[in-house]
């Protein structure tokens, strides 16, 4: 199959909704990192993301939506997801929610679970091809699984080429990692840190939330400990480099190979941080050293990916 690229224009966006209307995969950016979209409610669509992926089926996907009004198709609403969304939606964050029965949701998007993981993305492209397309798309980081995620669309097309059948092309994320996936049980649990920070929605709910511990994999399903991983190996914390290592900087290091900011500014580190590893990764297989990041606001998200990409393999 030939992977088609489309412009982030009317005719574009025409055609990628065509495309998942017919149960194809098309790849668009969100402000996060690029998704890799099918239609939620069409079982083989679905399916064929967890094979362009080589994603294991239990990993269960975020659907993508329009408005809160949209969403409220899905999953059973509450005062608290209503707050949040007010304050954060679009934007990088992630309900967990109880599904509704009444759905229509393809159950390989859940991966057979009672929640259902939603949110609603501010990208402009997201916005339009959602707006086009009219449906719940599902869709999961667009890279193969275990990879780095796609901050670019040349990302999605050196992981995935040939085996979807478009991409949109959007240029560079703003955000850079993930969104934040926030669980509202019977308190709102942190699942996985991401472009939201979690103080954002501390200071929104004026309460805590409860935080994932790794010892409990299955709030959050399919957070397998190596991910994110580049060729080469990955150290963290490193004040200074070991013979043959390539520094990936944060602040002002010497000698940095590349640097994630030289100002040390954390939300710009978020939006290089894939960027940087994909840059490393294309450039060969000599050890990667990481400067120690702050781990706080954004330096979670970027701390629990950098924590993934330097674990052991196959896990
Ligand atoms: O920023 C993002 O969230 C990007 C863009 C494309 O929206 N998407 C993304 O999807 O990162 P993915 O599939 O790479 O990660 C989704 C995570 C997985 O770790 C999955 O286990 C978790 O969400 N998840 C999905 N549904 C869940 C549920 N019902 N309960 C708990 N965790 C869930
Ligand atoms: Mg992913």
């Amino acid at each position: 199959m030939d992977t088609e690229i489309l412009s982030p224009d009317a005719s574009g966006y025409v055609r990628a909704a065509s495309l998942l209307n017919d149960g194809g995969l098309v790849s668009f950016p969100t402000e996060t990192v690029y998704g890799l979209g099918a239609d939620a409610r069409q079982n083989i669509a679905v399916a064929r993301i967890f094979e362009a992926k080589n994603r294991p089926t239990f990993n269960p996907l975020i659907v993508h939506v329009a408005d809160v009004a949209a969403a409220k198709r899905y999953v059973h609403w509450t005062d608290m997801a209503d707050r949040l969304a007010s304050a954060f939606w679009p934007g990088p964050l992630t309900l967990v929610l109880p599904l509704r029965d009444d759905s229509g949701l393809s159950a390989l998007v859940t991966a057979n679970l009672p929640t259902l993981a939603i949110r609603v993305p501010e990208h402009p492209v997201a916005k339009a091809l959602l707006s086009e397309f009219d449906g719940p798309v599902a869709a999961p980081s667009a890279n193969p699984s275990g990879k780095i995620s796609p901050t670019h669309a040349q990302h999605v097309i050196n992981g995935l080429s040939g085996r979807i059948e478009a991409v949109v092309n959007g240029g560079q994320c703003g955000v850079g990692v993930e969104s934040t996936i926030l669980g509202l049980f019977d308190a709102p649990t942190l699942l996985r840190p991401g472009g939201l920070p979690q103080e954002a929605i501390e200071a929104a709910l004026g309460c805590p939330v409860v935080t994932r511990s790794e010892a409990d994999p299955l709030t959050a399903p399919g957070q397998m400990l190596s991910h994110y991983a580049p060729g080469a190996s990955v150290r963290l914390n490193a004040v200074e480099t070991a013979e043959g290592e390539r520094l990936l900087g944060f602040g002002k290091v010497e000698g940095a190979t590349l640097n994630l900011s030289v100002a040390g500014d954390l939300t710009e580190a978020a939006a290089n941080l894939f960027h940087h590893l994909h840059a490393l990764d294309a450039d060969g297989e000599a050890p990667i050293a990481v400067s120690p990041i702050p781990d706080h606001g954004l330096g979670r998200a970027i701390n629990d990916r950098l924590r993934r990409a330097a674990a052991p393999r196959g896990i």
